[in-house]
């Protein structure tokens, strides 16, 4: 096979659990309030997997749409890549389950990658430099989580902001130049692990009786120190890419943020100088679903007929690692 000119995004799929958790019922269960989340956040309500959903559950839906909508069959996909914090099991890769519920071919190559809220743009930067290589022809890239699993419900500084769902898009090559992923940014800060981490149950602290007992396998933030990092990784890796492409932050038609906070959205609003409207937000319906968010947003934005032909849109991220990343896309 010899190697594209482009790699472009073919299809997208999403799919969020039907059960939704509104910020009222929260607030039956932990101190908090409707007020306080809103305010704070700009989350109203999420969704939340059923007993028994797997994240692998929820990204074979997602896959599922995301073929269709490329018109592609199960049979054109010969790489997998699943980003994801919260794997159906610690090992092997939900990729692995993935193609096996889906009926991919077994010569599909599979794997899992942890970027967390970050996940998607690393994944899509990877598939898309293997579809680049010439080695591979479609790509199915998803973003999966069930957030609801690894959340501590009786911590009021976490439980209320994330929520479970799955993205998915396929990408191939183009014989068109300058269409598709025109670039990507991507880093982090990893001097901060501690400040958005998971501290027990890896090698590092495997767990015991009493860490469990402790919660040490529940999701720990420091919210205000992720906030300032979130505002900053996001603004540099927006600047960078736009700065390495010579392109005006008012050329871009759509920003895709990563759905964590809507004041973090407005902060890279008001630095960038784009109006909010530039901005795609959904995470009022679904709050932050760390991998997923991005690929939920991006099929919603192009069902919803926001993404034209020839629109620059640009996605930015933000996740435990801390990660960040930028990419940016012409359609
Ligand atoms: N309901 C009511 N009160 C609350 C709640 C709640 N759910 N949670 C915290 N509070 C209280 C706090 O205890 C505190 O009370 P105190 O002043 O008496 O101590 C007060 O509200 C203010 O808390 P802050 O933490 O200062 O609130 P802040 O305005 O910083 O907002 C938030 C908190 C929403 C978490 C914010 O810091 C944030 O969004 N941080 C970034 C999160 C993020 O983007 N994570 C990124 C990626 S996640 C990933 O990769 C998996």
């Amino acid at each position: 096979m010899s190697s594209p000119a482009s790699t472009v995004i073919l299809g997208t799929g999403a799919y969020a659990p039907a059960r939704v958790l509104t910020n009222a019922e929260l607030a039956l269960t932990i101190e908090t309030s409707d007020e306080w989340i809103r305010t704070r956040s700009g989350i109203r309500e999420r969704h939340i997997a059923a007993p028994g959903e797997t994240t692998s559950d929820m990204a074979v839906h997602a896959a599922r749409l995301a073929i269709a909508d490329a018109k592609l069959q199960l049979a054109d996909i010969d790489l997998l890549i699943v980003a994801t914090i919260t794997p159906d099991l610690p090992m092997p890769a939900t990729a692995c389950i993935v193609q096996h519920k889906l009926g991919l071919a077994t010569s599909t190559a599979c794997f899992d990658l942890n970027a967390a809220c970050s996940g998607f743009i690393y994944a899509l930067d990877t598939a898309s430099a293997m579809i680049g290589s010439g080695r591979y022809r479609h790509a199915l890239v998803i973003g999966a989580e069930k957030l609801s699993s690894i959340v501590d419900w009786k911590d009021r500084t976490t439980c209320v902001l994330f929520g479970d769902g799955a993205g998915a898009v396929v990408v191939g090559g183009s014989a068109q130049p300058n269409i598709g992923l025109l670039g990507t940014k991507l880093g982090a800060y990893g001097d901060c692990v501690d400040l958005l981490c998971i501290p027990g149950g890896g090698s590092n602290a495997p767990a015991t009786a009493a860490s469990l007992a402790g919660g040490d396998h529940f999701l720990k933030m420091k919210g205000k120190e992720v906030f300032k990092y979130a505002v900053r990784g996001m603004e540099e890796a927006a600047r960078d890419i736009l700065e390495q492409h010579a392109i005006p932050a008012h050329q871009i038609a759509l920003v895709i943020p990563h759905q964590a906070n809507l004041r973090i959205i407005e902060a890279i609003a008001q630095y960038l100088e784009l109006p909010l409207e530039r901005f795609f937000v959904n995470l009022d319906r679904y709050g932050n679903t760390s991998a997923a968010s991005i690929p939920i947003a991006l099929d919603e934005a192009r069902r919803s007929g926001r993404i034209k032909s020839g629109d620059l849109t640009l996605l930015v991220a933000f996740g435990a690692g801390l990660t960040y990343g930028s990419a940016l896309l012409r359609w």
